[in-house]
């Protein structure tokens, strides 16, 4: 693949250093303008974009960054699978009005490296769910985000609901260290079958991506979710209804919120629905 070079870039600036970012930001802070942020692990779709769109509406400023951090997954062949499309993450960007994007390497973001790192008091939120299931990741999502939002001070912080119970992962870490960060949870971007939009699902194969609309339909149908799942080969790790605000166990009720999270093959998808 060609090689995208600098020179190509209209707007948006891109930074890989650490102290290159920080002296924009410095001089965009000076002018007292407020600065968004999109946090992201890059090989980017619409749900990512609709974050830059809803940050362009609130702030004058906006910053995403890619960083596929090393540190929040829990399955090593999840790593080194992830996938990785800078090429097209940065057109995209850029076609969406991005002002800068943030690019560092594992060095830049763990120079002390990724043993021995702070750990985060996240209580509950740590052993349901997505804790329970993915031992360990959150505790690395908020050794990434703390970096992150330390570096980028941003005002605003705008982040999907697909992740639901990341969205409150990081306002406890946010309330934790005491930042003066608004966080705004963004609705979830769906293709037009309804699965969630996901970088995970460039991983699936065609057979798999038409079985994967059954999460929707499940999230849809919840008293039938487990047969409409498994009759889709999935294999389920929880179906749950959740307080919205809590997480706390609940019934199914209006205003609460179902999660959902599934193996497709190899490939673990998660969704989410507030029902209504
Ligand atoms: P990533 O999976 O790349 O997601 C980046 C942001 O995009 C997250 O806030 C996520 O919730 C949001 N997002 C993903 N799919 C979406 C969809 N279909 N609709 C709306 N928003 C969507 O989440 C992470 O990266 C990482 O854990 C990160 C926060 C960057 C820390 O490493």
């Amino acid at each position: 693949m060609p090689v995208l070079t600098l020179k190509s870039l209209k707007k948006m600036i891109l930074f890989k250093k650490t102290a290159d970012l920080h002296r924009w930001l410095d001089q965009q802070k000076a002018s007292g303008k407020a600065i968004g942020f999109v946090p992201t692990m890059g090989a980017l779709h619409e749900g990512h974009i609709s974050l830059i769109n809803i940050s362009k509406t609130t702030c004058p400023f906006t910053v995403c960054s890619i960083f596929v951090n090393p540190t929040q997954f829990n399955d090593p062949k999840d790593f080194q699978k992830y996938p990785i499309t800078l090429e097209k993450d940065i057109i995209l960007l850029e076609k969406a009005g991005t002002d800068v994007l943030f690019l560092p390497e594992v060095a830049e973001m763990y120079p002390d490296g990724t043993n021995n790192l702070e750990k985060y008091d996240l209580g509950r939120l740590e052993t349901i769910l997505e804790g329970k299931f993915r031992p360990g990741h959150f505790q690395g999502v908020c050794q990434v985000m703390r970096r992150l939002l330390q570096l980028v001070q941003p005002d605003d912080l705008f982040m999907g609901s697909k992740d639901y119970q990341q969205c409150m992962v990081v306002q406890r870490l946010i309330q934790l260290m005491s930042w003066p960060i608004h966080l705004h949870r963004c609705p979830i971007v769906r293709e037009p079958d309804g699965l969630a939009m996901s970088s995970r699902n460039l991983r699936l194969s065609p057979d798999e991506r038409q079985r994967a609309t059954a999460i929707y339909r499940a999230l849809k149908d919840l008293p039938n979710a487990q047969k409409i799942l498994t009759d889709a080969q999935f294999k389920i790790d929880y179906i749950e209804t959740a307080d919205a605000e809590t997480l706390e166990p609940s019934p199914p009720k209006k205003g609460a919120v179902a999660l959902i999270a599934a193996f497709q093959g190899e490939i673990r998808l998660i969704d989410n629905m507030i029902l209504a």
